[in-house]
């Protein structure tokens, strides 16, 4: 009792000095002494310091350190409860109303009381990112519900869960055993660098989920049998960590939909282990985004997609080509080759040359395309793009921006709008990428070196009649000896 006793009066007397700013309020707030034991009825209303209005609660930026004693909250049901932005390091028990939202968001919350949530009615998304969370302050009984019969009941109603940056490097590998119907889970911009054994098993006990944010967290490599348990996950991030290679381990998110894998430093995507990308069947939507090592697209690379709609590899400077059969998969082998529906292809802001026919099966399928700079050379290779994509589908994909896309190669054609040349028959390059002035260089040097060589192997040829270089029997005096004798002996008929 005294301890609440104590907290009253603290919290008291934060909130006269928050209200004591407005005069007419420190009217009524003003006369209660501090000291005295002061009775619950006389604090503030909640909603005389933030704005309650409709169904919701808006206690942003108010620099409180508190989040009001339950009998301040307003006795109605809330939707939205915002406390974004404030100085809460301790999180405590709510009160038994009804807020389907709360959001703890951008506060320096470093402890959070056991059950703290238990009362609230209906809570279906609790955002706690941007805090000070650590991995040992997040314990399992933060979670708990109601105690009924012998157990506490779980956060039943609770869907989503933002835990995004906090400074957590694992989690207890229950954290998660209260919430048993949690959807979403966000736990990017956390310190993880790896995925140990207790937070594996922590992320895998939530059997609901559909999304999983894991970007930003500094992540090698993805525990093998991590999406072994979910059957429902359908939106995975794992964009801006350190994945070298496609992770393997995605091979059992066999519902996954979409999938980012931006700003990772992968290399190479390829048909063979370690470069191999994962085949995941229902997969629609997949961004490889901003991935400053990315070379390679090899044939086959996405074959196991073959659902893919939606595919986004932009902005990877070092990406020169595509192989022809990235998208297809060749191993049906009565059906021949099959490719996925793709529907929106952005190829956008790498260094790409050629956009090879058979990148995609239908081209007339596409709704959506964007090829903006790239490094296409205007070349017989590219012909299928120049002469047929553009002039045939390039508006309806592209709209306007069909007119800025210029070539880049060869120098003939440099710095000319892609659809400038859709009716000319393009030359092909050779060797030296059509540069004339570099076969001039080699024709000069051919003919130099021509020049050069007749007379040295006429020198050398006379030297050689004379018998200069060789010695012993196959020397070309014997060789024209054994011509005389010859001769000589027919001559003797
Ligand atoms: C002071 O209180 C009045 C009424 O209670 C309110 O209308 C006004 O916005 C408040 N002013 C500030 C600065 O909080
Ligand atoms: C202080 O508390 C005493 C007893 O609890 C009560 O009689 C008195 O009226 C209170 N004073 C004020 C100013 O609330
Ligand atoms: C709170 O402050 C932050 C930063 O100053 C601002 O971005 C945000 O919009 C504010 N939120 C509200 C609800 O006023
Ligand atoms: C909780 O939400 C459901 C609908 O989602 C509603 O029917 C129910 O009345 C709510 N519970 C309370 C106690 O308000
Ligand atoms: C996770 O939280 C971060 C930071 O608040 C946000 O940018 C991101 O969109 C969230 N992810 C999901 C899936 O909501
Ligand atoms: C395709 O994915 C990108 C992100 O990678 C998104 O911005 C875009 O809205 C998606 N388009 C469709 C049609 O789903
Ligand atoms: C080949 O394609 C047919 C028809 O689409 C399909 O039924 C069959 O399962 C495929 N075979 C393989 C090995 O993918």
């Amino acid at each position: 009792m005294d301890y609440r006793c104590f907290i009253a009066v603290v919290l008291a007397s934060a909130i006269a000095e928050i209200v004591a700013s407005n005069t007419s309020e420190t009217a009524t707030a003003g006369t209660t002494e501090p000291e005295n034991g002061t009775s619950e009825t006389e604090l503030p209303s909640l909603c005389s310091v933030c704005n309650c209005e409709d169904d919701n609660v808006d206690c942003a930026n108010k620099t409180l350190t508190d989040h009001f004693k339950d009998v301040q909250w307003p006795n109605k049901a809330i939707k939205v409860a915002s406390f974004n932005g404030n100085l809460l390091v301790h999180v405590k028990q709510f009160p038994q109303i009804e807020i389907r939202k709360l959001i703890l968001q951008r506060n320096k919350i470093t402890k959070i009381d056991h059950r703290a949530f238990k009362q609230i009615i209906n809570l279906t998304e609790l955002d706690l990112s941007h805090n000070q969370l650590t991995s040992e302050n997040l314990q399992p009984q933060v979670f708990e519900g109601k105690f009924s019969m012998a157990d506490y009941e779980p956060l039943g109603k609770l869907l989503i869960l933002n835990l995004a940056h906090n400074v957590l490097h694992s989690l207890h590998q229950d954290l998660f055993e209260h919430m048993t119907s949690l959807k979403v889970l966000n736990l990017s911009w956390n310190l993880f660098t790896k995925i140990d054994s207790r937070t594996s098993l922590a992320i895998s006990s939530l059997l609901n989920l559909e999304e999983l944010d894991l970007s930003y967290c500094g992540l090698k490599t993805l525990p093998d049998s991590q999406f072994q348990s979910f059957r429902y996950l359908k939106k995975l991030e794992l964009s801006g960590n350190r994945l070298t290679s496609p992770p393997s381990a995605l091979e059992e998110a066999t519902v996954l939909e979409a999938l980012y894998l931006d700003e990772n430093p992968i290399q190479i995507i390829g048909p063979d282990h370690p470069h191999r990308f994962p085949a995941m069947t229902k997969l629609k939507l997949l961004s490889l985004c901003c991935m400053p090592y990315l070379t390679t697209v090899g044939p086959q690379a996405f074959s196991g997609l073959a659902s893919l709609e939606n595919l986004t590899i932009n902005n990877c400077p070092k990406l020169e080509t595509i192989d022809d059969y990235a998208l297809a998969n060749l191993k049906n082998d009565t059906e021949g080759p099959v490719w996925p529906p793709l529907k929106k292809l952005d190829l956008s802001d790498n260094a790409l040359r050629y956009l090879p026919q058979l990148f995609v099966a239908r081209w007339d399928w596409l709704e959506e395309l964007d090829l903006m700079n790239n490094k296409w050379s205007c070349d017989c290779n590219n012909q299928y793009l120049i002469n047929r994509l553009l002039p045939k589908y390039g508006s309806k994909l592209m709209g306007k921006q069909m007119n800025l896309l210029t070539c880049a190669l060869p120098p003939e054609h440099a710095g000319k709008n892609l659809i400038s040349l859709s009716n000319r028959k393009l030359r092909c390059l050779d060797l030296n990428g059509a540069r004339p002035e570099k076969d001039a260089t080699i024709l000069i040097g051919v003919l130099i070196g021509i020049m050069l060589a007749i007379p040295v192997c006429l020198t050398i040829f006379i030297f050689w009649r004379r018998g200069f270089f060789f010695c012993g029997s196959q020397n070309p005096a014997s060789f024209s000896r054994a011509f005389y004798k010859r001769t000589m002996n027919d001559e003797e008929y």
